[in-house]
């Protein structure tokens, strides 16, 4: 049953409420609601956002990358993954995180879904070549956006892509290396 938004109000101020708790979130202005604990991807799905979650929730791609407007401290806080996956995502809001990688702890957290679609791959990208953008594209490890919504996709949104997977690559094997020499 769908619950009101008077009801979700009560519920979210409810004192009571704790380890089971009902917590207040946002999505895109919407409120909703999810339990304590949860990971925040795993409230996006059940509140039907489209996330493609290219790496299944291992914290290793731009796809389910969310800002957050407001509580950023009712979440868990930052993983390693998650801060090196960050590092090299070509974004400039300092307010993303990794629906994948956090959890809910409290009330509060308002959060904007990036508005476009990720692209799967170069060969989709070119297929792709001469139509018009119907919603912007995102590079999918990046997250940047390749086409604007309404502009031509261009052969150039290709070689960005390619010149982006490549500088992507170079920067993962060099902060794995230097991971593995401190672990070792
Ligand atoms: S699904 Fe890839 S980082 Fe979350």
């Amino acid at each position: 049953m769908t619950q009101t938004l008077s009801e979700k109000l009560t519920s979210f101020s409810n004192p009571m409420n704790d380890a089971d708790s009902i917590l207040a979130l946002q999505i895109d202005g919407e409120l909703t609601t999810t339990r304590k604990g949860t990971r925040l991807l795993s409230a996006l799905l059940a509140n039907h956002v489209k996330v493609l979650k290219a790496c299944g929730g291992q914290g290793r791609c731009a796809t389910c990358h969310v800002f957050i407007q407001k509580g950023m401290d009712c979440l868990t806080p930052y993983t390693e993954q998650e801060i090196m996956t960050l590092g090299l995502m070509k974004i400039e809001q300092p307010n993303a995180r990794l629906a994948c990688q956090c959890m809910v702890l409290r009330d509060g957290v308002s959060l904007e879904v990036p508005k476009g679609k990720y692209v799967g791959s170069e060969t989709e990208l070119e297929s792709l070549v001469g139509k018009k953008a119907q919603q912007s594209i995102f590079h999918p490890i990046t997250g940047e956006t390749l086409v604007y919504e309404g502009k031509l996709i261009l052969r150039t949104a290709l070689q960005r892509m390619q010149a982006a997977n490549q500088q992507f690559d170079q920067e993962m094997n060099l902060l794995l290396s230097r991971k593995s020499k401190k672990d070792n």
